[in-house]
């Protein structure tokens, strides 16, 4: 397995791009099963997770092709309505393909998922949102059972916004019969790009980057093209890499991102003391004389996004003082801290609060990756550390960032992946 080898004490700066949207990508993919034809889904970053879509899209018996950043997909011939446990269980969002197949076909066996390294991760929303559009929906040996003549339009409001659930309903109610109201659906980016991707397919859908959705349903759809919007969360990564380490002569700046998608994190480093100049589609962050300890509560979409609070953690590590993180979206998504303590930072947890002291240095170690926002907590951590920092199982880092080691030697850190050895 891959390790990264970090060297601390290199200070940032200079121009890099943003991929696009891994959890964008993860849900215009499997979109391509509710019309046959071909597609193309440009600006698609190359991770594991888009690689682990296709294969498991392939297995249906849709034909993917890549050329740079393009994916083609080819839907024109549908074998198979099972996503099997092989494919699930490494990635949860393998579910996205239920929707569409349950909304078309009117069948599908879709494993359930796991739960994954921070707790279990339940689909209670997806399958009763599902019940309500008409489906019979048997849990049988570890799978999910749908069955449905065709699916028709009802009124939905999901208990907690969840947008693995709001982008499975609104991929089967596009061809429901009759009208479906989805209201305290998700209006995180991603799930907006879906909705447009779909209205670009002939669905009829108003409300799009709202919490209030409503969906009248079409007999059928067409292939379609897009871009793929830019990764707001590979861009706040990168951003507090620069807050921590930039060059505070100098600045970083990331271009092909979509500021307002990220309005919450850019805020909040003007809070900590970073300079930012905000352009259409670019971020450019002097890092600040020091780091001012502040407070964040994640949120939904607009609010702070948990999956940039581990990357939080790791810049308040070193603030002139003390901070509360606040984790309000999962139970227990802490499993960074203890490999962050173990970089010298200061940081207790108790129910769903992080407690950071803020210290004045942090010694590099070995430390191990668990998840893919905790993992590039540990890169952060590793960047700002006196000595050498490596950071072992980096699959799971290359399953939502794309070259994060060439973004960040292109910017000057010293840092390289490591392979062969068993970690
Ligand atoms: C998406 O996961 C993202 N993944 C996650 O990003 C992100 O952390 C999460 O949304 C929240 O923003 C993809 O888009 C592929 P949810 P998802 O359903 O859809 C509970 C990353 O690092 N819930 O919005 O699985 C759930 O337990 C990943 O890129 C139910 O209770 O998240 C959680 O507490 C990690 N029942 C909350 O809702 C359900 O049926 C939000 O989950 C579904 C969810």
């Amino acid at each position: 397995m891959d390790k990264f080898v970090v060297q601390g004490g290199m200070k940032l700066k200079g121009t890099v791009q943003a991929s696009g949207a891994k959890n964008a990508s993860l849900a215009l993919m499997p979109a391509t099963l509710l019309a046959s034809g071909e597609y193309k889904l440009h600006n698609t970053p190359i991770l594991r997770d888009v690689a682990t879509m296709s294969r498991l899209l392939e297995t249906m018996g849709l034909k993917i092709s890549r050329d740079d950043h393009t994916l083609t997909i080819d839907s024109s011939t549908i074998t198979s309505f099972e996503a099997p446990y092989e494919h699930v269980k490494k990635m949860r969002a393998s579910i996205y393909v239920l929707g569409p197949l349950v909304g078309r076909f009117g069948q599908a066996d879709v494993s359930l998922p796991g739960g994954c390294a921070w707790g279990p991760r339940p689909v209670n929303l997806h399958i009763e949102g599902l019940r309500k559009l008409g489906a019979e929906i048997e849990l049988e040996g570890g799978y999910i059972r749908a069955r449905a003549k065709r699916l028709r339009g009802a009124r939905i409001v999901f208990d907690v916004s969840s947008v693995g659930a709001t982008g499975n309903v609104m991929m089967a109610a596009v061809l429901a019969q009759g009208t479906t109201v989805i209201d305290n659906a998700a209006m995180e980016p991603e799930i907006a790009a879906l909705g447009q991707f779909l209205k670009s397919m002939g669905a009829r859908i108003d409300g799009v980057g709202t919490n209030h959705l409503e969906i009248e349903g079409v007999d059928a759809l067409h292939p379609a093209e897009c871009v793929t919007i830019p990764d707001r969360i590979e861009t706040g990564t990168l951003l507090i890499a620069a807050a921590l380490v930039g060059d505070k002569n100098s600045s970083v700046r990331i271009e092909r991102c979509t500021p307002s998608h990220l309005s919450a994190v850019t805020t909040k480093l003007e809070d900590v003391g970073a300079t930012l100049t905000i352009g259409k589609d670019f971020i450019e962050i002097v890092p600040p004389e020091s780091i001012r300890p502040i407070n964040i509560t994640t949120s939904i979409y607009s609010g702070f996004p948990t999956d940039m609070q581990a990357q939080w953690i790791a810049l308040m590590s070193l603030a002139q003082g003390m901070s509360i993180i606040t984790e309000t979206i999962y139970s227990d998504r802490f499993m960074h801290v203890p490999e962050l303590i173990r970089l010298g930072c200061n940081i207790t947890v108790k129910d769903n609060i992080a407690t950071v002291v803020g210290v004045n240095r942090l010694t590099g170690a070995k430390v191990m990756s668990t998840d893919l926002r905790a993992s590039a907590s540990l890169i952060l951590a590793g960047l700002a550390a006196e000595g050498t920092t490596e950071v072992l199982r980096v699959y799971h880092l290359d399953r939502g960032y794309e070259q994060i080691e060439k973004k960040l030697a292109s910017l000057g850190a010293e840092i390289e992946r490591a392979t062969g050895e068993e970690f």
